[in-house]
């Protein structure tokens, strides 16, 4: 066991309050990366006192070729986010790939403001200058399951963040 649901909750209200601080008096849309962040934006969102709208967006990234950046947009926004206060949130930050396209994507539909949010900081794996500006947990090179976060689809549903062993099934505990 990594993290705890309660642990995991803590932490997610800590991160609520101080978006809604940093944008007192403002809207925020949050933009989600499917499928693996939708579980922290769901509780994120119900941190967040101010006006918050939400998107998705889903990529694409071919794991054997991932050193070359090969990451693909599967689904677009469905709204504009020219002149909006927009905080993209993912699972994993991990190499970075991911975030680098995205973030380079938004930015040219020029929002008010970018942040981006993430449930957990992999920086030892880091391949791209990219840090997210609220992280609920920084960790190790663990493979975790739990809380949006899959192995093959598997154990997203699970409350509480695992570190992943191949040799017993994080559902046995
Ligand atoms: P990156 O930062 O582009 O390397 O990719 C981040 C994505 O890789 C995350 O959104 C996850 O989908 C996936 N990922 C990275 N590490 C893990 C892990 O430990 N468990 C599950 N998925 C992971």
């Amino acid at each position: 066991m990594l993290f705890r649901r309660e642990e995991i909750a803590a932490r997610v209200a800590e991160i609520g309050a101080q978006i809604s601080h940093e944008f007192a008096g403002e809207s925020i849309l949050l933009v989600g990366v499917l499928k693996g962040a939708a579980v922290f934006l769901a509780d994120l969102a119900r941190s967040i006192s101010v006006e918050t709208t939400f998107d998705f967006v889903a990529i694409s990234s071919y794991k054997g070729v991932k050193t070359s950046g090969a990451v693909r947009l599967i689904k677009d926004l469905d709204t504009p986010i020219g002149g909006r206060n927009v905080i993209l949130v993912e699972d994993i930050l991990d190499t970075g790939l991911t975030l680098v396209f995205l973030r380079r994507l938004l930015q040219q539909h020029k929002p008010k403001t970018l942040k981006i949010a993430t449930c957990l900081d992999k920086p030892a794996r880091r391949l791209e200058k990219i840090d997210a500006d609220y992280v609920a947990f920084t960790i190790p090179n663990h493979f975790v399951v739990g809380y949006g976060m899959d192995y093959q689809e598997r154990f997203r549903n699970l409350p509480d963040i695992r570190i992943f062993n191949p040799d017993e099934s994080p559902n046995s505990h």
